[in-house]
């Protein structure tokens, strides 16, 4: 697995959530398409969800011993709250994308925060499912730059 997308709390439930907020995609189609996505351009991906913060750190710290290069991150609820989050991507220290399906800079002012962008290579917000796929491309195109570069 070259490439990891970790999705947080109540992702779970798109498709039947807020969907007004979130859009009308499963987490299961939009991983799908994630997969086929990166598997056309030659590299692989696993999607990896969680509703709890302990499973989510796990999930960070052993990437760092599976061969991953980068990470794509929806940290959902934990975007505003979780230090021992960030403290996992900081201590891989893998480059990541955080991807957040909505706005959250147009909603209530505590989401404004986020403890990962100060660290991630890019932020994606408010365009949906297809923010994810806008990361992939991103993360794409670096990976084929990298392994393009002489040793
Ligand atoms: C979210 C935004 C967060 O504020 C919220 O708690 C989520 C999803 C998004 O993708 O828009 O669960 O990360």
């Amino acid at each position: 697995m070259q490439i990891l997308v970790i999705h947080g709390p109540n992702l779970n439930l798109l498709g039947s959530r807020e969907p007004e907020v979130y859009g009308a995609q499963t987490l299961a189609q939009i991983d799908a398409d994630l997969a086929k996505k990166a598997a056309e351009a030659g590299f692989t991906l696993e999607s990896f969800q969680s509703n709890h913060e302990g499973a989510l750190v796990d999930r960070i710290q052993a990437a760092a011993h599976e061969g991953c290069h980068f990470i794509i991150i929806n940290p959902a609820a934990y975007t505003h709250t979780s230090v021992a989050l960030r403290d996992a991507l900081a201590a891989v220290a893998l480059p990541f994308v955080e991807v957040h399906l909505s706005n959250i800079h147009k909603r209530e002012p505590f989401r404004h925060h986020s403890y990962f962008s100060q660290l991630a290579e890019g932020v994606i917000c408010g365009l949906g499912a297809r923010g994810y796929a806008l990361a992939l491309g991103h993360v794409i195109e670096t990976l084929r730059a990298q392994a393009g570069k002489p040793a």
